[in-house]
């Protein structure tokens, strides 16, 4: 390693490595932070009021569908609301992460979320009804990858890890559609 402060042959910048050992409440966020931040802890927010708004229109429908016809279709539900939890304390923790605040205010919820609250009461109207929301998720989560890019990697390699998971809801969703 070189004691000179200019940017490196290999493209390291060491001064700026070194900077990093300054402004040590902002956690995570160093000075080199590529990604809009405001813009990036805005979309995680939307898609956190998405995700909640999801948990509980599976848990409605899980706790509402009846039948022995459908014990399959049930757990379905039930699996999916806890994935869509956990994708919710992994936006929550990345907000903070990157000195955000989560905002878990219900009397915004569903206008802040891109997916719609369902509470049908007939089996296919509520995997419809979910369908159409993964889709909706995933658009709204391809869109946040393309826009952050590479600006924000450990958050776009987030943002994947859920979308991949969200096709494969609507995946779920699709085979139970009649
Ligand atoms: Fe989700
Ligand atoms: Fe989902």
């Amino acid at each position: 390693m070189s004691d000179n402060n200019q940017p490196q042959a290999s493209g390291i910048d060491t001064a700026a490595i070194r900077a990093a050992a300054q402004n040590l409440s902002d956690g995570p966020v160093t000075a080199g932070y590529k990604g809009d931040r405001e813009a990036v802890l805005k979309m995680l927010n939307d898609a956190l009021a998405t995700e909640l708004v999801c948990i509980n229109r599976y848990k409605r429908h899980y706790y509402t569908v009846s039948g022995k016809n459908n014990a399959a279709v049930k757990a379905e539900f039930l699996e999916h609301a806890g994935e869509e939890e956990k994708h919710a304390d992994w936006l929550a923790e990345r907000i903070v992460q990157l000195n955000g605040t989560p905002d878990y205010n219900p009397a915004t919820l569903h206008e802040r979320s891109h997916a719609e609250y369902d509470d049908s009461l007939e089996v296919q109207s509520m995997v419809r009804a979910d369908l159409i929301a993964e889709r909706v998720a995933i658009e709204a989560y391809r869109q946040m990858i393309e826009r952050i890019g590479d600006t924000d990697p450990v958050t776009t390699q987030l943002l994947i890890k859920i979308m991949a998971e969200e096709e494969e809801h609507a995946d779920d969703m699709r085979d139970l559609l009649e």
